[in-house]
């Protein structure tokens, strides 16, 4: 596959001032990816999505959606309407909720943004998935498990820590996407990310896409940070 990696900020802001006040930054000089989560897209509505889009940006939606197929085909319906580029939801849902979801996502055109799956929160501890949800399983298993029930139902890919995107690849082809988040560079802070990696190493394991937060939009010069992580990512 050609080399389609990119580099995508997690835009953790609470609100549209604070984010609008990021993007600024590199007004002019970069239109990075961004991804906008559910605490932004809770608090400002979908408006935000229409504006940063608006401005240029390419935008995953990491909503995680997670019901019923009927009520989540619908819902991505109007995610799809939004015009973001990717999507996501839980593997959880099993492939009938996958599969609607896709049907939900394409528009009349035929197209649609690429979705993608989470497998198991990296948050879930192994012991916490055996006892709490009666998964007799070890994590890794599930997660090849649950990646390839998301490339059965046609999906594109999954989110998974840059430790897991080996083994996605091993199992599930090397044009299944891995976006992967969980990224500090070397001599960074590491903050509570427990199994983390650096650019320069996702790009060894074979992510397709990282996703950076604070490593960019805490440092005192986050466009020098963002161009850091594409020299080390994408180059
Ligand atoms: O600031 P930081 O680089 O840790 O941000 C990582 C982003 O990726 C956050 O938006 C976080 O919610 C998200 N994420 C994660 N680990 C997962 C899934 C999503 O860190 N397993």
């Amino acid at each position: 596959m050609e080399n389609n990696r990119d580099v995508i900020i997690a835009c953790d802001f609470k609100n549209e001032a604070e984010v609008m006040n990021f993007l600024d930054k590199f007004e002019g000089v970069e239109k990075p990816f961004v991804k906008i989560g559910m605490e932004l897209f809770y608090g400002a509505g979908p408006d935000i999505v229409r504006k940063i889009k608006a401005r240029g940006h390419k935008i995953f939606l990491d909503l995680k959606l997670h019901d019923i197929p009927n009520t989540v085909k619908k819902a991505m319906a109007v995610l799809s309407s939004l015009d973001v580029d990717i999507c996501n939801l839980h593997a959880a849902g099993t492939k009938e909720m996958m599969t609607a979801a896709l049907e939900g996502l394409t528009r009349p055109d035929g197209t649609r943004p690429l979705l993608i799956a989470v497998t198991q929160l990296t948050s879930t501890s192994e012991e916490r998935m055996q006892k709490e949800l009666l998964i007799n399983e070890t994590i890794e298993n599930t997660v090849i498990k649950y990646a390839q029930n998301a490339k059965e139902a046609g999906l594109d890919g999954v989110v998974c820590s840059p430790l897991e995107a080996e083994l996605v690849k091993k199992n599930c082809g090397k044009e299944f996407l891995t976006v992967t988040p969980g990224i500090r560079f070397a001599d960074g802070e590491v903050g509570d990310q427990v199994r983390i990696t650096t650019p320069k190493r996702a790009k060894e394991i074979g992510s397709d896409y990282i996703v950076v937060g604070r490593p960019i939009t805490a440092s005192e010069d986050p466009v020098a940070a963002y161009r850091r992580c594409v020299e080390e990512f994408c180059k």
